[in-house]
């Protein structure tokens, strides 16, 4: 183990990726393959290409994360995968590869769970920084387009506890994201395109709100609803640290069908996106110029009022717990306003905050091989018949507030 070298091999949606990292801190090498581009066309991830497509792309992958590492299978210390959540096809691709890898080498292999994954992110980057693992604990906020959750995260004797504080009680934020924007006419994945559309609107221009969930009993040992409330429990949760990201889901649709903007969704659909003449990647500038001012301003108002529930909740669950580090990860983390104001809200309560590098925030392996690291230390092993578990959730919980 001098060496501490991992290979993390990530596949629960839709990138195929494996990554090379030395001892929790060192990326030697992060290949990351898109099926963004094929999912697009059908405005979502469809699981069935989604697994043929790992197929495809796990040996190039794995191959081209050893070659860029300059390492062998040989010099590895330890094979990492994610085991869930995530599709079960997609998942099984990256285990059964990963499997077979870690028998034929004789290597120890890792489940990590993808959750963690996106927490370790954060903890990969501070780590290369040369900053060890705080001891404090840090509240962290996963949020991307399968989940929204809140986790406390403690270091405890060289590997990590968690505790889950709060989540989504149906939609992540990611899915609220990509919903308007395909609603609105616009690409898939639709993060990226309301970032950089929003600032162009008035973000004050529609008052959205959220109302404070009361669902504590209405929840209480109800199945959960949508695919982003799958992986825990709800009903024991402290119900201000519960988000829900359906009801502005309809609250745009219905401003949509009022303002008439429908039309002009599916001529920028066709146009930028779908149509015979559809440019391969549509600039911002594209997209912009087919907007209208009152698209730009729905845009805008909707990004801030998710961004300010995230805010409010994150900030709350922290001080009521005590916590003085908050960490933001997710795909959804690379959110230009989410890390302006979450910045400002941390500074103005003198609060430490934290994202990871933006490739670090969407769906990667070096995350997973970062994750691993503890695991490899305490010989936290997974056993020969690891399985896919689609809706694995992450640590204990549900816990209440102080
Ligand atoms: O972490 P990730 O790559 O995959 C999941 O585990 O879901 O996150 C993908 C999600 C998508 O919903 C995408 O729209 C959203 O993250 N996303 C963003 C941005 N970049 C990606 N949302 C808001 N702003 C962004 N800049
Ligand atoms: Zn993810």
């Amino acid at each position: 183990m001098a060496s501490g070298l991992i290979l993390g091999i990530e596949s629960s949606c839709d990138e195929t990726a494996a990554a090379v990292v030395e001892r929790g801190a060192r990326t030697l090498s992060s290949v990351v393959a898109s099926q963004i581009t094929m999912h697009a066309r059908y405005g979502g991830v469809v699981p069935e290409l989604a697994s043929r497509e790992h197929l495809r792309a796990i040996v190039p992958v794995v191959r081209a994360a050893l070659a860029e590492a300059k390492i062998k299978l040989d010099d590895l210390n330890a094979i990492a995968v994610t085991s869930g959540p995530g599709l079960a096809g997609a998942l099984l691709v990256g285990i059964t590869y990963a499997k077979a890898l870690a028998f034929a080498r004789g290597l120890p292999l890792i489940a990590v769970n993808h959750l963690e994954g996106h927490i370790h992110a954060v903890l990969l980057n501070q780590r290369t920084a040369g900053q060890p693992d705080q001891d404090a604990a840090q509240l962290a906020l996963v949020v991307s387009g399968g989940h929204t959750h809140l986790y406390l995260a403690q270091p405890i004797a060289g590997t990590w506890k968690y505790t889950l504080a709060g989540r989504t009680v149906d939609d992540a934020a990611g899915e609220a994201y990509d919903k308007v924007a395909k609603l609105l006419g616009l690409g898939y994945p639709g993060g990226p395109w309301i970032d950089a559309l929003a600032q162009y609107g008035n973000p004050h221009a529609v008052p959205f709100a959220f109302a404070q969930i009361k669902m504590k009993l209405h929840l209480a040992g109800k199945a959960p609803r949508t695919k982003a409330a799958t992986t825990a429990p709800i009903a024991e949760l402290d119900p201000h640290f519960l988000f829900s990201f359906s009801g502005i889901k309809t609250a745009v649709l219905r401003y949509v069908g009022l303002h008439n903007l429908r039309p002009e969704a599916e001529a920028r659909r066709t146009a930028l996106f779908t149509g015979p003449d559809a440019p391969l990647r549509p600039t911002v500038e594209e997209a912009l110029a087919m907007c209208d001012p009152i698209t730009l301003d729905l845009i805008a108002s909707f990004q801030r009022a998710v961004v300010g529930d995230l805010m409010k909740k994150t900030f709350a669950a922290a001080e009521s717990l005590g916590v003085a580090r908050v960490l933001v990860t997710g795909g959804v983390a690379s959110n230009r306003e989410l890390r302006a104001r979450f910045t400002a809200e941390a500074a103005r309560r003198g609060v430490a905050v934290s994202f990871p590098t933006l490739e670090l925030s969407t769906d990667n392996a070096a995350m997973i091989a970062a994750a691993a690291w503890p695991k490899l230390q305490a010989g936290d092993f997974a056993a020969h018949d690891l399985s896919a578990e689609p809706s694995l959730a992450l640590g204990g919980g549900p816990m209440q507030a102080r």
